[in-house]
């Protein structure tokens, strides 16, 4: 039994969890595959599905977020988000950035990420506090560092219009920092959560992350 004071006690869930979402995203970017073995179809499947999620579901589940959020840390942060997300209108960069890779998400693109979407979207719809803050900051650490893959598939495509990928790829530590200290407020004030809920969103969010890069 260690003697720590509980103050520490409370950050050593939020530095395991941490650790657990880091190596989700590790995971993924190396299942990712090459971009020079991809066919033209493929690069443009790619670009589409990931379109065909973020669109129109990350204001949402961002919003989610912020409905079930009950620390004043994590309402800030969350709310910072969406601020920028709307203002800077995030869903029309991201339109813009499909149609200059030739990758406008069809019928067959939004029905391949049919049923794994529609589990992210239920989970969110759950509005837990911890799981959801831990989904989205799982989420923004993720497409952080996809975004110079997505770039590259885009130039790949003979897109010159990297505004999206620019903008979500800037690697900000602060940023990360400002993610896991509002989990902290948000465990504090949580009752405990079971293991098994802990990463649900999680696991739903990478198998729907896999759906977009890998299956075609
Ligand atoms: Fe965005």
């Amino acid at each position: 039994m260690s003697s720590t004071s509980s103050p520490r006690v409370q950050e050593q869930p939020v530095a395991r969890i941490q650790e657990q979402v880091e190596r989700v995203i590790e995971d993924l970017l190396a299942s990712l595959p090459k971009t020079d073995q991809l066919s033209a179809e493929q690069r443009r499947g790619i670009i589409a599905r990931y379109t065909a999620v973020l669109e129109g579901n990350f204001i949402y589940w961002m919003t989610g977020a912020y409905i079930a959020a009950g620390s004043d840390e994590a309402r800030a942060k969350i709310m910072d988000n969406l601020r920028e997300e709307v203002r800077d209108c995030h869903p029309g960069m991201m339109r813009r950035f499909a149609i200059a890779a030739q990758a406008i998400p069809t019928d067959a693109d939004a029905q391949a990420v049919y049923r794994n979407l529609m589990n992210v979207r239920l989970f969110i719809g759950q509005l837990s506090p911890v799981p959801i803050v831990v989904t989205m900051a799982f989420f923004e650490g993720f497409i952080q560092r996809f975004m110079p893959y997505l770039a590259d598939l885009a130039r790949r495509q003979g897109s010159a219009d990297m505004e999206y990928t620019d903008v979500h790829g800037v690697c900000d530590i602060t940023h990360t920092q400002e993610l896991f200290r509002a989990l902290d407020a948000e465990v504090a004030l949580a009752r405990p959560v079971p293991e098994k809920d802990m990463f649900e969103g999680v696991e739903l969010l990478r198998k729907l992350i896999h759906n977009i890069v890998v299956d075609n």
